[in-house]
């Protein structure tokens, strides 16, 4: 069944959407937008992510630094640096890497954030705005998801989106997300009873659990739209929540790497344009 297999959602397409227009937004302004990234220890991934999101913030011209503490720094330490960070006037954005060492606690980290600085959405008053339905801003994986979804032309509204997975960087707020764009909304996770008859009420689904190859053919409607935001490594390979099979009963799925995670670096940019524009039209 050659002709059977799904279209591939390019994720560096829309990345590049993206920073093309965020590049426009920039252009506009009085000064380039500040975005500070804070890091903890030298996990490779971390480090790598975060160099990613700098590159993307230099392309588009917005000044980026990033702040690596050691892996041996205490609570105290790293609560005083983030808020002298914060506290800085020329900043717009600040972005703490997660996970954090294990010694350190993130929750006052995050809530130490200013959340019109909070670029990563993660602030708790940030949160509840985006469940209230008031501006603020949104987590970037989510907010990735949805752009991928309209640069494809896959609808939303009144559809069934069945997530997978409910952390607070992704699940959560993605289900808040898509339910403001009028979707029907189940929030599933790793034991959720009888998972394939949840998912295979989906139109889109979102597999955000962290799990190499949770989601597989058998749970997939014919021609859903599926997402793929996880990433494991098995035997060496970087691999997402989407099995293989996936690809030859859905309509479209993102691809592992190339997908979902290259949008998440362009809207850390884009939520740093607004945050700066935002104070930029505060202060004037
Ligand atoms: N680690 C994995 N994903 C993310 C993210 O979206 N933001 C931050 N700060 N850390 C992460």
């Amino acid at each position: 069944m050659p002709d059977m297999r799904a279209t591939s959602l390019d994720g560096r397409a829309v990345a590049d959407a993206i920073a093309e227009r965020v590049s426009a937004r920039v252009a506009a302004l009085p000064r380039p937008p500040k975005l500070v990234f804070v890091r903890v220890g030298e996990d490779p991934a971390s480090a790598s992510y975060v160099r990613s999101k700098q590159r993307l913030a230099r392309r588009v011209g917005v000044e980026a630094e990033t702040l690596v503490l050691p892996e041996e720094t205490d609570q105290a330490t790293l609560m005083a640096s983030v808020v002298a960070v914060v506290e800085d006037e020329g900043v717009d954005g600040v972005l703490v890497q997660l996970p954090l060492p294990a010694h350190l606690d993130e929750a006052p980290v995050l809530e130490a954030i200013d959340p019109d600085k909070d670029v990563d959405g993660f602030h708790a008053v940030n949160v509840g705005r985006l469940w209230s339905g008031l501006p603020g801003l949104v987590p970037c994986t989510p907010l990735g998801l949805e752009a991928i979804c309209d640069h494809y032309g896959i609808t939303l509204q009144g559809q069934r989106v069945v997530i997978v997975g409910r952390s607070n960087l992704v699940g959560k707020p993605a289900a808040a997300l898509f339910l403001r764009r009028h979707a029907t909304v189940t929030l599933a996770h790793s034991r959720t009873r009888d998972l394939g008859d949840v998912v295979r009420e989906a139109d889109v689904v979102v597999a955000a659990v962290g799990r190499a190859g949770i989601v597989q053919g058998a749970m997939v409607k014919p021609g859903a739209a599926v997402l793929d935001v996880g990433m494991s490594r098995v035997d060496g390979k970087i691999v997402g929540d989407v099995a293989p099979d996936v690809w030859d009963v859905a309509g479209a799925v993102t691809p592992m790497p190339g997908g979902t995670g290259l949008v998440t670096v362009a809207m850390v940019v884009q939520n740093t344009v607004s945050a700066a524009e935002r104070r930029i039209a505060a202060a004037r």
